[in-house]
């Protein structure tokens, strides 16, 4: 059986595989694969472990005949065409759970560097600008007390939701398609509406996913309702802000700051976007810690071996329309 890894991971889950000798492995490990070569490497291939920039779309599902499963190796899997897999009764699984804290602590991070304009200050420092103390020099908000906006309320908004009412005594608002009583309780969180935690929140921060709803859900309308002095920072998926609405409200001045790990056309960041000082901007690095990535290869790795060895559906099973049929209903 052979299985395609599209990029280099974590060694732990290339030796997790070595003791299977049914499985041969095409281990791509230099630059992304082109959609052809994608193509021609999925051709024979039982299962393939991708990551994110990897677009798995009705094309490469369809020469994929041999295909069992589409294994991500990431939370999201909105670059893999579900709908396409499901109807050929290919299994699409993800890695949940495995990144909580890291794109947590990255979204805090964001969040503080952006109001303490540690980034500002560091090329200033670099650009050998800083000649006396200046009382007036980049001062921000101070983050105590201050009221956080969550738009999206699973694991990870949740987790920056400890972070920063534990941490920083923050008030917590968030949106979410369900009511979160437990997290309510424990963090004395409030679900209000879209239009409420903008004109409310000092900072919001953005862990839903992307689906249609969710598509430039923050586009200039939303923007504008902003407070003027307050932050929005993205560690989820870029097409939920309008990068060029966006660029806009910060060069004008009607959102303060912005920190974003996603963009709307990856690796592609809209050139205004670049061009400003209120803006941070990291390479979608936010679940980018050993721990992390070591789980999200053993997980990717132990849904193969679920279907390929194991014979039964993936332990993170996305469509779960195909949980009851066996493998050899399927293949
Ligand atoms: C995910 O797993 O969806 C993350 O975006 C990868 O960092």
């Amino acid at each position: 059986m052979k299985l395609l890894i599209t990029r280099k991971i974590p060694q732990v889950g290339i030796n997790l595989l070595s003791q299977y000798k049914e499985i041969e492995i095409d281990y791509r490990q230099g630059a992304p694969l082109s959609p052809a070569e994608m193509k021609k490497a999925v051709k024979d291939a039982d299962a393939m472990i991708a990551v994110i920039p990897d677009k798995i779309d009705e094309n490469i599902i369809k020469t994929g005949k041999n295909l069992q499963i589409i294994a991500a190796y990431s939370v999201g899997y909105d670059h893999i065409d579900v709908e396409t897999a499901t109807k050929k009764k290919i299994y699409v699984s993800n890695t949940p759970g495995d990144l909580t804290e890291s794109v947590a602590e990255h979204a805090f991070t964001l969040m503080m560097s952006l109001a303490r304009r540690v980034v500002e200050g560091d090329k200033y420092c670099r650009a050998k600008k800083y000649k006396y103390w200046d009382p007036m020099l980049y001062i921000g908000p101070q983050m105590k007390n201050k009221t956080l906006g969550i738009i999206g309320f699973g694991r990870i908004g949740q987790q920056m939701a400890r972070l920063c009412r534990n941490g920083l005594e923050m008030q917590i608002l968030y949106t979410d398609v369900n009511q979160k009583f437990d997290a309510e309780n424990l963090l004395d969180a409030k679900k209000v509406d879209l239009d409420t935690l903008l004109n409310e929140s000092d900072v919001i921060s953005i862990h839903c996913n992307l689906c249609d709803e969710t598509h430039h859900m923050i586009d200039t309308k939303e923007l504008e309702k902003m407070k003027p002095l307050s932050l929005i920072i993205n560690t989820a998926r870029g097409p939920v802000i309008d990068e060029g609405a966006l660029a806009r409200a910060l060069k004008e001045g009607w959102v303060a700051g912005a920190a974003l790990d996603v963009f709307e056309n990856e690796p592609n960041i809209h050139p205004d976007l670049l061009k400003l000082d209120n803006v941070i901007l990291t390479p979608h690095i936010a679940s980018a810690t050993y721990e992390a990535r070591i789980q999200m290869a053993r997980m990717a790795v132990q849904n193969v071996i679920d279907v390929l060895i194991n014979k039964t559906a993936p332990r993170n099973l996305v469509n779960k329309e195909l949980q009851k049929e066996s493998v050899h209903s399927i293949v």
